[in-house]
């Protein structure tokens, strides 16, 4: 459903340089699968992401999503995806339904459907008490939940999310983790990223961890077990790291 080949994206700055931020990534998604793309802090799953879903050019390497290629076909790639970023971007003035209709006229979608699918995923999402509150006024909760029903409200096969649970308490975060489960039985397939270990290992088919923009290894957790000789996914994420596994008991 996704394939990464060789994708390579170089970003220059003063204080540091020119340096390789997603170095040679390659990896699969099947159809309806959860992947999890694994990493710590500026290890290059926003950047890697925001190429997949054709917000950024690679320097070198490609995607093809659902068949098509992010270089050739931008836009039919666009139609497939329906992207989470990491700082879900919603206008504070606009209420969440109004934020929901917005999306969609974008989206070229027709009025009765937009309404139709707005109020299905309200109320998928609990959000029947703010959905007519302007967003700046809402928590990071209700904000994120936004966020998440504008991206799949035209209910595109792919989703792609950033980190979708980050800065969540844990009812949030479960409501988000149970919707992503609901994703797969529908039929979808789902990219997201995460630092989080118990996240990954709850909900992903497969896990791909990224370290300074290279992929270190790639499998469900019985494969990265037998490849690290590990057992939770902590440990054998320090040992990709090349960092110390402290273990208890
Ligand atoms: N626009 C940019 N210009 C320069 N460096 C960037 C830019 N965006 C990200 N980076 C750098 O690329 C690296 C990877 O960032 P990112 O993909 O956001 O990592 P992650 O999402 O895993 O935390 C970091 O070192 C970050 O500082
Ligand atoms: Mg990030």
């Amino acid at each position: 459903m996704i394939a990464v080949q060789n994708l390579v994206k170089t970003f220059h700055d003063k204080a540091r340089g020119s340096r390789h931020v997603v170095d040679d990534v390659s990896f699969e998604v099947r159809e309806r699968e959860i992947f999890g793309l694994l990493g710590p802090n500026g290890a290059g799953k926003t950047t890697t992401l925001r190429l997949i879903a054709t917000l950024l050019k690679p320097d070198s390497g490609t995607a093809v999503i659902n068949g098509f290629d992010i270089n050739r076909e931008p836009e039919k790639v666009r139609s497939q995806l329906g992207f989470l970023s990491g700082d879900m971007g919603l206008y504070g003035r606009l209420s969440p339904r109004e934020i929901l209709t917005f999306y969609g006229r974008l989206f070229g979608m027709g009025e009765a459907e937009i309404g139709r699918r707005s109020e299905e995923l309200i109320e998928r999402f609990a959000m029947k008490e703010f959905a007519g509150v302007r967003t700046d006024k809402l928590s990071t909760g209700m904000k994120q939940k936004t966020a998440i029903a504008r991206t799949m409200l035209h209910n595109p096969p792919v989703l792609i999310l950033d980190e979708p649970t980050s800065g969540l308490d844990v009812p949030t975060a479960r409501t988000i983790e149970e919707s992503i489960l609901e994703f797969r039985k529908a039929g979808k397939t789902v990219l997201f990223s995460t630092h989080v270990m118990e996240e990954a290992e709850y909900l992903c088919d497969r896990i791909a961890v990224i370290h300074e923009g290279k992929i270190k290894i790639t499998g469900t957790m019985d494969e990265l077990r037998a490849a690290t000789g590990r057992h939770r996914l902590r440990e054998i994420f320090l040992d990709l790291l090349g960092l110390p596994v402290l273990t208890e008991n």
